[in-house]
């Protein structure tokens, strides 16, 4: 929790934090007391990164606490996951930052801090009800941090919720509701009326579900101003279709509306600070499940936009559910179109999980995301259309398939299919992204991790805020 309040304000005991570069600690050191010289040494802290000590007072009670930053020229930590590490590791009670420090990092610590709070506990009979607040100056605005804080949260829930609790028709009221709250208007699509309507590929691939598929299309703002659209996989389980995952690889598919959850979250924050954007979202929702009416391998689908597709591969139904989505967004040429999605394992093999493969034939726009999103600790990794390989799409048999028989560079492929319905959009950026924490670490739980959310926030502050 943030509390905008002068020191003076608060009746109980405030913390100081410290935080620490390792080369900065022996001048630091020299300046404290001898007790907290001694406490240092004995625990041989060095302002390692992460590394956590606290200090007591005479009394025994908590006098400050420090925070080893690493070395100064390490790029991999900042200000926002040191923040959001350390609220887990800390007592109850009120804390404050100590020393001097820029406004950036000030405001990415107050968003770590908050970030670093998030618990998914809504099947713990005993949540954890710890609470750290942190004071902060007024030159903070808490407003702000709080509707990324909400808007992450949301995407984070929503990826963390199971697939027996998280349907097509839920995932989409979950959008709705937020689309009703800032007077958004939409249209809804389910089941039947996705044929009627032009969305034979939704259809398709979500027919074989209990739950019957979807696509969700809201739009929001000024007409007059630039028009951003943005577009999200939102795959509520991912078996793999008939060409059936093996247990591994399907463990963690209801993960696989993440694209989804992230442009929702960023849709909210969009119209939550009132952009001066036409903002268009875009979501087909569906189970890829197992049926006797399932779509099957060979298969040959038309698409939204005329063109037919030969299905490779039914585990390959991220970018079919895409495409017809991307067809509807790129006929009103948005200045502005983002795909998000889970879309290749492909693009988790080249970069891991922490870094999404960005893909987009705007070189500058490229550039512009890459610096944003090491400076908002939220990076991406751009990756080519590289057009020698454009040619395994094809298909014997339809316009193209949705699978290439090389087994070469996945996540390229995939980008590159998307590629083929997107023509008229000024730009278009496609998102390749985990959203899962894989490993355990200081304030990134393994769980749902709703990435590019706050790079695309501050890349479309800088560019469209007046
Ligand atoms: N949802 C998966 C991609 C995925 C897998 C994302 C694991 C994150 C972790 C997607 O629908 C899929 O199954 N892709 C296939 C494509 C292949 C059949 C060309 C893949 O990556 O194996
Ligand atoms: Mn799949
Ligand atoms: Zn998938």
């Amino acid at each position: 929790m943030l509390v905008n309040a002068p020191f003076e304000a608060t009746s109980g005991i405030v913390t100081r934090i410290k935080l620490l570069y390792e080369e900065d600690l022996v001048g630091w050191q020299q300046q404290q007391a001898s007790r907290v010289q001694a406490w240092v040494d004995l625990h041989c802290f060095r302002g390692e990164r992460n590394k956590l000590l606290l200090v007591p007072s005479e009394q025994g009670t908590l006098e400050s606490v420090l925070l080893g930053l690493g070395k100064r020229d390490a790029e991999a930590t900042g200000p926002f996951w040191s923040a959001a590490g350390l609220v887990d590791r800390l007592p109850d009670g009120w804390y404050e930052l100590h020393g001097e420090m820029s406004l950036s990092t000030l405001q990415q610590f107050a968003l770590g801090w908050e970030y670093g709070q998030y618990r998914f506990d809504r099947f713990k009979n005993t949540p954890d009800k710890k609470i750290c607040r942190l004071l902060v100056g007024k030159e903070i605005d808490v407003p702000v941090i709080m509707s990324v804080q909400n808007a992450c949260s949301l995407a984070r829930d929503l990826i963390n919720t199971p697939a027996n609790l998280l349907t097509p028709q839920i995932l989409v009221q979950h959008a709705v509701d937020v689309a009703l709250s800032y007077g958004a208007s939409l249209r809804r699509y389910v089941g039947e009326e996705l044929l009627q309507a032009g969305f034979p590929t939704v259809h398709a691939v979500g027919r074989a579900a209990v739950a019957s598929p979807e696509l969700l299309d809201m739009s929001w703002g000024n007409p007059e101003y630039p028009k951003v659209t943005l577009v999200g996989k939102g795959v509520c389980f991912d078996s793999g279709g008939l060409d059936i995952k093996p247990a591994a690889g399907m463990a963690l598919m209801k993960k696989d509306m993440g694209g989804a959850a992230c442009a929702l979250a960023l849709a909210q924050l969009i119209m939550h600070s009132k952009l001066p954007v036409h903002l268009r979202v875009i979501i087909p929702a569906v189970e890829n499940a197992i049926a006797g009416n399932a779509f099957r391998p060979g298969d040959v689908l038309k698409t939204r936009s005329g063109m037919t597709v030969e299905v490779g591969n039914t585990d390959a139904e991220g970018r079919l559910i895409l495409c017809d989505a991307l067809t509807l967004a790129d006929s009103e040429a948005p200045d502005l179109l983002i795909d998000m999605a889970t879309l290749t394992g492909a693009a988790r093999v080249a970069l891991g999980p922490e870094l999404p493969a960005m893909f987009t034939r705007d070189a500058q726009l490229a550039k512009e995301l890459m610096v944003l999103g090491l400076r908002e600790a939220d990076p991406v990794w751009h990756l080519p259309l590289w057009a020698g390989y454009d040619d395994e799409l094809s298909s014997k048999i339809a316009d193209l398939n949705n699978v290439s028989s090389s087994g070469f560079s996945g996540a390229i492929i995939g980008g590159l299919f998307l590629q083929r319905f997107v023509s008229k959009a000024k730009q278009w950026v496609h998102l390749d992204l985990y959203g899962w924490n894989a490993k355990e670490r200081p304030g990134r739980p393994v769980g749902a991790e709703p990435q590019c959310v706050r790079m695309l926030f501050a890349y479309l502050n800088e560019r469209f805020a007046k």
